[in-house]
C-alpha cells in the first residue's frame, strides 16, 4: 500500500473511491459539504433517508454519485464533533480502512486528515493514518498452506492536505508512519512465528538480515563467548534447552561515533515453559510471545534505520528458551551473574530477569546515554494495568518523563510504577546476594528492583509489556507494541 499527499477538492477527484466524514447527527465535515454542494444535495438527501447518522464506527458506501469523477464515495461516521479526540480519530481511520479493504477499490483519497483533532497537529494525523492503513492489511499466513484470498485490493492511498505549505511536512510524516508500520509488522511477524521455528538461532538470523538490509553492525555471541564473559545467570536459563542461546547486538550509527548511544535491551525468551517451575498447560502456547521485547527492539532499529534518524542506537537481545530437562536449573540453585553478584534461583519461571541482568551488565560497554529494557516480564503487570498500558519503572525521573511523553505522542500507552527502596528488601536471600523472586505482592515492582541491582551505572528504564505485546482470544496475535512508543522516543531525541 503506497501513500501520497495532495491538495485537492473532493468533487474533482478521479479514481476508485473518495472518503469524507460525517459527524453525529448528520453534520457534514467541510469536504462532505463541498461534495454535497457539487452533487446538488445528493449526500444530504441520502442522510435524510436515515441511512447514516454519523455515529462512530459506521460507514455508507455510495456508487456513481452524480457530478463526481470517482466511482465510489465512502461516508464515514465520526461520532460527536465535540468529542472528536485521539480515540475517535484513530477509530474513524480504522473503520475507514476496514471498509475500503472490503471494496474492490484499488485507490482511495481520504478527506479525514484535515479534520481538527484536539491537541494534535497535521504530522500526527498523517503519520497515524499511514500506520493504521498499513496495519489494516497486516496478515500472518506464512505458516498456512493456503493463503488468504480475500486480500485487500487497495494499493494507493492519497491523504488530502489543506494547503501546499503543509505538504512538505506531510511527506515526512508519511515516511515516518511507513517506517513505524514496517517496524510494527516486523515485531508482529517475529512474535507470531511458531516457537519451533522462532528459536534463538532464528532471532539471530533475522537480526542479521535486518543488519544486512540496512548496513548495520551486528555481533552475535555464542554460549562459549558468554561463558568467557561470566554470564552465569543467562546461561543458567539456557542450560535446560537443546537450542543454544545467543546474545545479539545490532548497532545503528546516525551520528558521530563519540555520541553516546541509546541502548535498548529486549527479552528474547523464544519459549517459556517456566522450566522446572513448570507453568500450567492451558494457554502455554502464548509463551511463544515471550520474545516480544526482542521483536520490538529489532522492529525499532529497522524503523530507525529506515528513517535515517540522527541518533546512535544499540539493540541487545539475550535470546534463549526456558525448558525443563535433566540439566535444567533447579529451585535453590545459586548462579553467578556477569556483574559478580550471586543469585538464588527460587523460581525458574522468573527467567526473564536472569537473562536481562547479564545483558544489562553487558550494555555498559557501549557507554550508553540511557538504557531501556523491554520485556514480557511479569503476570503481575497484566493484573495491575491490564492490556491497555505498558508498565514503566525507572531509576531516573527525567528519563521516565521523556518516555511518558513519547507514549502520549504515539498513543502507545505506558504508566509509571515506583522503584522505591522499600521494595528492595523483598529480594533478600539467606544463601546468595539476591533472590530472583520477591513474592506475589508487587511482583512487577520487585522484578524491576531485581534489574535495578544491575543498572546502577547509567540512567535506565524498564518497560513491562506482559499485558500489551499480544492479544489473546479470537484475535490472538502480536500487537507490535511498544514499537510506536520506542520509535517516537527516538524521533523526539533525534530532533534535538
Ligand atoms: N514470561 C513470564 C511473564 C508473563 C506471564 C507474561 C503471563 C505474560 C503473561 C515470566 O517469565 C514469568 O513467568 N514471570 C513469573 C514471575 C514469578 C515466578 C515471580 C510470573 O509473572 O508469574
Ligand atoms: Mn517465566
Ligand atoms: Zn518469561
Amino acid at each position: 500500500m503506497d501513500f501520497g499527499i495532495k491538495v485537492g477538492k473532493p468533487e474533482k477527484q478521479r479514481g476508485a473511491c473518495i472518503v469524507v466524514g460525517v459527524f453525529e447527527s448528520r453534520k457534514l465535515t467541510g469536504p462532505a459539504k463541498a461534495l454535497d454542494k457539487a452533487t446538488e444535495g445528493y449526500i444530504s438527501s441520502i442522510l435524510k433517508n436515515g441511512d447514516l447518522d454519523g455515529k462512530a464506527d459506521t460507514t455508507l458506501l455510495l456508487h456513481n454519485v452524480p457530478n463526481t469523477l470517482c466511482k465510489r464515495v465512502l461516508l464515514v461516521g465520526l461520532g460527536k464533533e465535540k468529542e472528536f479526540g485521539d480515540n475517535a480519530y484513530l477509530g474513524a481511520i480504522r473503520t475507514t480502512f476496514n471498509a475500503l479493504n472490503k471494496t474492490g477499490a484499488a485507490d482511495a483519497t481520504l478527506f479525514l486528515t484535515e479534520i481538527p483533532v484536539k491537541e494534535r497537529d497535521d504530522d500526527w494525523k498523517v503519520s497515524r493514518a499511514v500506520m493504521l492503513g498499513l496495519e489494516s492489511v497486516y496478515c500472518f499466513d506464512t505458516l498456512k498452506s493456503k493463503k488468504d484470498e480475500n486480500k485487500s485490493k487497495l494499493s494507493q492511498v492519497t491523504l488530502n492536505a489543506v494547503d501546499n505549505k503543509k505538504m512538505t511536512v506531510g511527506k515526512e510524516s508519511v515516511q515516518q508512519g511507513q517506517a513505524i508500520a514496517h517496524g510494527v509488522s516486523l515485531a508482529k511477524d517475529l512474535g507470531n512465528m511458531a516457537p519451533n521455528v522462532c528459536t534463538p538461532t532464528y532471532l539471530a538470523d533475522q537480526a542479521k538480515a535486518i543488519a544486512k538490509a540496512h548496513k548495520l553492525k551486528i555481533t552475535v555471541l555464542e554460549e562459549k563467548d558468554m561463558q568467557k564473559l561470566g554470564m552465569g545467570s543467562l546461561l543458567s536459563v539456557s542450560q535446560g534447552s537443546r537450542q543454544p542461546a545467543k546474545l545479539i547486538a545490532v548497532e545503528y550509527q546516525g551520528l558521530k561515533k563519540m555520541e553516546k548511544p541509546v541502548v535498548l535491551v529486549g527479552k528474547g525468551v523464544t519459549f517459556d515453559t517456566g522450566g522446572v517451575s513448570l507453568k500450567p498447560s492451558p494457554d502455554m502456547d502464548e509463551m511463544k510471545y515471550d520474545m516480544s521485547g526482542a521483536g520490538s527492539v529489532l522492529g525499532t532499529i529497522a524503523a530507525v534505520a529506515e528513517m535515517k534518524l540522527a541518533i546512535n542506537l544499540v539493540c541487545i537481545v539475550p535470546a534463549t528458551e526456558n525448558m525443563p530437562d535433566g540439566l535444567a536449573t533447579k529451585p535453590g540453585d545459586v548462579v553467578t551473574s556477569m556483574s559478580g553478584q550471586t543469585i538464588e534461583v527460587l523460581n525458574t519461571d522468573a527467567e526473564g530477569r536472569l537473562i536481562l541482568c547479564d545483558a544489562l551488565t553487558y550494555a555498559a560497554r557501549y557507554k550508553p546515554d540511557v538504557v531501556i529494557d523491554i520485556a514480557t516480564l511479569t503476570g503481575a503487570c497484566v493484573i495491575a494495568l491490564g492490556h491497555v498500558a505498558t508498565g514503566l519503572i525507572s531509576n531516573d525521573d527525567k528519563l521516565a518523563a521523556e518516555i511518558l511523553s513519547a507514549s502520549e505522542q504515539s498513543t502507545d500507552r505506558a504508566w509509571q510504577l515506583p522503584l522505591w527502596d522499600d521494595y528492595q528488601d523483598l529480594l533478600k536471600s539467606n544463601f546468595a546476594d539476591i533472590a530472583n523472586i520477591g513474592g506475589r505482592a508487587g511482583g512487577t515492582i520487585t522484578a524491576a528492583c531485581f534489574l535495578s541491582r544491575f543498572t546502577k551505572d547509567y540512567r535506565w528504564a524498564h518497560l513491562d509489556i506482559a499485558g500489551t505485546a499480544w492479544k489473546s482470544g479470537k484475535e490472538k496475535g502480536s500487537t507490535g507494541r511498544p514499537v510506536p512508543l520506542l520509535t517516537q522516543f527516538l524521533i523526539s531525541r533525534a530532533k534535538k
